[in-house]
């Protein structure tokens, strides 16, 4: 959720930890600060606001020193707040820190600390760790012990970096993502590579339970009983240096224009894996599929896609339900987990709860190097590169194309899915988006949209809605067509619009029907089809192909919809209100 980065070597710290912290944005933006150790003290600066608004107001890069740490919030404990944000200073100002995560036990640690005598300024869960390591370092004066106490009296998932006021960084790793980068001028720890991969591609994955102290004469890595590790050194593949929005405006714009790219990518740097996998869900006793958000809706589409195509049942739950779901797995069951980030932890805790009973793990997932890859048997990757816009678009359409290799394996290629096709189809949608930018015009400032489909075009409803909701803040609801009789005709007035997804196959007529029963009342009609209809106030044509592929190509005019409404309301798309791309948290 939040943001961590840490950097200790020869350069001034805060311009590249401030530079750092903007390429991981997307793990949380409401609030944002840095520490740095200068002249034998820990200086602190911070705010409200994205990195770039913060460090214009508080000049966050122009902190002396070559030691520091830095955070983006995404508030779970406190409000949004100068004084919530972090750095949390311990309450001498001895020891400064950033935390991503929960500390569940941090009202009874910050009782027994207040006793003790060390103040609080925040509401956060984080700032118990700050004065719980200066605790431990005035009991002992040793940065290890106050390590390893420090980690033994914390319940909940962290990963935390501290500086010390001797200028030692140390790191802890307990349940959310740590990565240290070992540079040519420096060292470097952060939730994600992103933060610091222009400077190195040299990484150590710290191991859950792994603490590390870094110092100017290199790094000491620990289990939590203070056993010393080792561990390899390993290279980040190239594609995620490619985190530069280029020539577009946005990163969602640049990501919804690179998917005729990335659905003939999808899975191909894990061919051996797909058929693996094909195997395993081929032969499997009973088959489940699971995701939070757009990973959901595509775990939906599987739905319909194995049902029609492969004649394979499959059980669609959604991750946070699945803790509430009694007894579902069985010991020969498969579960397949979907997941762009690979750290949802509503997605691990679903898939923690199916391995207690046997069930084999199938991941697929973009983050190859993420938890969910490390807790399942086989995982394919997206390898859709980088996905740094929060709403998710070349990450689903990925997720699709993997999910149609897997049901085209299984049926012996009989789909009648061929991604080129696909993949010609999207670049003619992207090739003439003005009637795209025009309806967004007209859907600004609509407080409802409705977006129907029925069958294997309900999910990309629901997907439709997702996307129109995270980027306009429009609210939409994705319907099964044949619903709309059963409740929603109530609401439909002369201020309401519907989205029809309507391609030529056997949806087509009753879909119609439904377009018809909307527009009886008054309500907009926008068709997004490869044939005209008089029905439709605005037609959004998409070209005619294999009925097979239309899930595939029909959400792109409408990532393209929602993100030119939120340019047209001018809300951030990239960076969508009180959202985060990463949500680590429960
Ligand atoms: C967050 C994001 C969504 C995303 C969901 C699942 O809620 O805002 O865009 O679909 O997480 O993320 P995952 O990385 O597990 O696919």
């Amino acid at each position: 959720m939040c943001s961590i980065i840490g950097y200790l070597g020869l350069n001034q710290a805060a311009p590249i930890i401030v530079k750092g912290l903007k390429r991981m944005e997307y793990r949380g933006y409401d609030s944002v600060g840095v520490a740095t150790f200068s002249n034998n003290h820990i200086l602190v600066r911070k705010g409200v606001g994205k990195v770039i608004e913060v460090n214009k107001a508080v000049r966050l890069d122009e902190l002396s020193g070559t030691v520091g740490i830095g955070h983006t919030r995404w508030a779970t404990h406190g409000m949004v707040t100068d004084t919530n944000a972090h750095p949390h200073p311990s309450s001498t100002g001895e020891i400064a820190i950033v935390h991503n995560g929960i500390i569940e036990n941090h009202e009874e640690l910050k009782r027994e600390l207040e006793q003790k005598g060390y103040a609080f300024k925040s509401q956060t869960d984080s700032e118990v760790i700050a004065n719980l390591l200066q605790y431990h370092h005035d009991e002992t004066g040793d940065i290890k012990q106050s390590m390893t106490h420090t980690v033994s009296d914390l319940k909940g998932s962290y990963a935390f970096v501290a500086v010390f006021e001797d200028g030692t960084l140390a790191a802890a790793r307990f349940h959310e993502p740590l990565i240290i980068g070992i540079g040519k001028e420096g060292y470097f720890i952060s939730s994600d590579v992103l933060g610091f991969v222009e400077h190195t591609d040299e990484v150590i994955y710290l191991d859950n339970r792994e603490f590390v102290i870094i110092n100017t004469t290199g790094i000491q890595i620990f289990d939590f009983n203070i056993n010393p590790v080792r561990h390899q050194i390993t290279k980040v593949s190239k594609e995620f240096a490619d985190v530069y929005k280029g020539e577009y405006a946005h990163f969602t714009l640049k990501e919804i224009s690179e998917q005729p790219t990335t659905i003939l990518n999808a899975g191909n740097n894990t061919k051996l894996e797909l058929d693996l996998a094909t195997d395993l869900i081929r032969h499997a006793k009973t088959l489940y599929i699971t995701g939070s958000g757009t990973s959901y809706n595509a775990a939906l589409v599987a739905k319909f896609l194995f049902s029609k195509y492969a004649k394979i049942k499959i059980e669609p739950i959604i991750s946070s339900e699945v803790h509430f779901s009694h007894d579902v797995f069985e010991q020969q069951s498969i579960l397949i987990a979907l997941s762009q980030s690979g750290e949802s932890a509503d997605v691990l805790e679903a898939v923690n709860i199916a391995k207690k009973t046997g069930t084999k793990i199938i991941s697929i997932v973009n983050i190859m190097t993420s938890s969910l890859v490390h807790l399942s048997s086989i995982s394919i990757g997206l390898g859709c590169g980088p996905e740094i816009g929060v709403a998710a678009t070349k990450s689903f359409t990925a997720q699709l194309a993997i999910l149609y290799k897997i049901a085209d394996k299984i049926c012996n290629g009989s789909t009648g899915i061929d991604f080129a096709k696909a993949s010609e189809a999207i670049k003619k949608i992207l090739s003439d988006d003005s009637k795209i930018k025009e309806i967004a015009k007209k859907i600004r400032d609509v407080s409802d949209i409705y977006i129907l489909g029925r069958g294997i075009h309900y999910p990309i409803a629901s997907e439709a809605s997702l996307k129109l909701k995270e980027l306009t803040y429009i609210h939409a609801e994705g319907l099964p067509g044949g619903e709309l009789k059963h409740g929603p005709l109530a609401l439909m007035d002369s201020n309401t619009y519907v989205i029809m997804i309507n391609p030529s196959d056997p949806t087509y007529s009753d879909t119609l029907t439904s377009a018809r029963e909307i527009k009886a009342r008054g309500a907009k009609v926008i068709g997004v089809s490869d044939k005209p209809s008089d029905v439709y106030d605005y037609w959004i044509e998409i070209p005619q192909i294999d009925e097979s592929m239309y899930p595939l190509v029909e959400i792109i005019p409408i990532q393209l919809l929602a993100y030119y409404a939120a340019v047209e309301k001018d809300t951030d798309p990239d960076y969508p209100r009180n959202l985060a791309k990463s949500v680590t948290v429960k």
